[in-house]
């Protein structure tokens, strides 16, 4: 198995790290545009094999494309990061010029492999990685419900005084802050959540995980990236190990949740094929509200995209 992560800034250096420690895969190209960063960066992740016991080899690349030939796995995370008062869909304009190249780029080389998308916007990068990719959009989606959701589980965690571990939850909809956490899927080790937590404070949790994002932006001065990263790691494995885990994932909808011609968060199955089925919740009419909400924001950034390639 061979996997590609582009962009070997906090995210994506962060990933490569992640994926392997945990051995994911033998061999990890780093590749980044900026001058021997990626190499720099996968050598010092390298050196931590003998300290952390394993032998995954991580390699880094100055946009050089050829050593990502025949990638099973390519995470994409090149971009530009948020500022404190920037939203994510402020980056549209750069980003969706990376993700465009980036993605040319990846599929000349490794015409099968599967793409998960980090760049923010994050639905609309997405996006923008699937009509470049012109390939199966099984094969193509985006990372953001899993960090998300731990978020809102870390939350919980911490509120409760109980392991993270034991906290389950789905959150749906798009990677902005009309993300929607589903209490009623959530639960601690079987028990509904709303057996243990008051609903002003379940409420409140809610409220933040949805500027989770922005809470970090605003103490760091740029995004996330240890959860970010790690995040994109799971999924990587869940495919590479073909685990068929469930988990909110961007996805191209199809009729699903009555939606089509839009990517979304939703919780689906993934496998060694990519998304292997997109899994469809019996939502109530107040959490359908709040899922057409988000589309629609969803959808309107999508269209900036659609007027910028058309104008271009
Ligand atoms: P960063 O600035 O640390 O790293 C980005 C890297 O991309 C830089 O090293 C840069 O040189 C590289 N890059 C730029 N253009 C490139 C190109 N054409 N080819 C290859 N590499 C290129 O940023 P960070 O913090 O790693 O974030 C990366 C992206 O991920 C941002 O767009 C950020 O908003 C997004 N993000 C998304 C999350 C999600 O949940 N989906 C969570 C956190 C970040
Ligand atoms: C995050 O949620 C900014 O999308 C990034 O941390």
């Amino acid at each position: 198995m061979k996997i590609t992560v582009v962009g070997a800034g906090n995210v994506g250096a962060t990933c490569a790290d992640v994926l392997a420690s945990r051995e994911v895969a033998n061999e990890i190209i780093l590749l980044d545009i900026k001058e021997g960063f990626a190499e720099g960066k996968a050598l010092d992740i390298w050196q931590t094999a003998p300290i952390n016991q394993y032998d995954s080899r991580t390699i880094g690349s100055t946009n050089d494309y050829a050593m990502t030939k025949d990638s099973d796995v390519v995470v994409i995370t090149s971009g530009l990061p948020r500022k404190p008062g920037m939203s994510r869909d402020d980056l549209i304009a750069t980003n969706a010029g990376i993700v465009k190249t980036v993605t040319e780029n990846i599929v000349a080389h490794s015409p099968n492999a599967i793409i998960i998308v980090v760049s923010n916007p994050l639905d609309v990068m997405t996006y923008c990685a699937y009509l470049n990719a012109k390939t199966d959009s099984r094969k193509v989606f985006g990372m953001a419900g899993i960090l998300d959701t731990a978020r809102y589980r870390a939350f919980l965690a911490t509120e409760l005084n109980v392991s993270p571990k034991d906290i389950q939850a789905v959150l749906m909809g798009g990677h902005g802050d009309t993300m929607v956490p589903l209490p009623r899927y959530t639960t601690v080790s079987g028990i509904p959540v709303t057996e243990l937590i008051a609903e002003d404070k379940l409420n409140e949790i809610i409220e933040r995980t949805k500027f989770g994002g922005g809470e970090i932006v605003k103490l760091l001065g740029t995004s996330a990236w240890y959860a970010p990263g790690a995040a994109a790691a799971q999924m990587v494995e869940a495919i590479v190990r073909d685990q068929k885990r469930i988990f909110p994932v961007c996805a191209w909808l199809q009729g699903e949740y009555g939606m089509s011609d839009i990517y979304l968060g939703v919780p689906v199955i993934l496998g060694k094929n990519g998304i292997e089925k997109i899994i469809e919740l019996q939502l109530n009419d107040a959490e359908k509200a709040l899922l057409a909400e988000s589309a629609e924001s969803v959808k309107s950034v999508m269209d900036v995209l659609d007027n910028m390639n058309a104008n271009a």
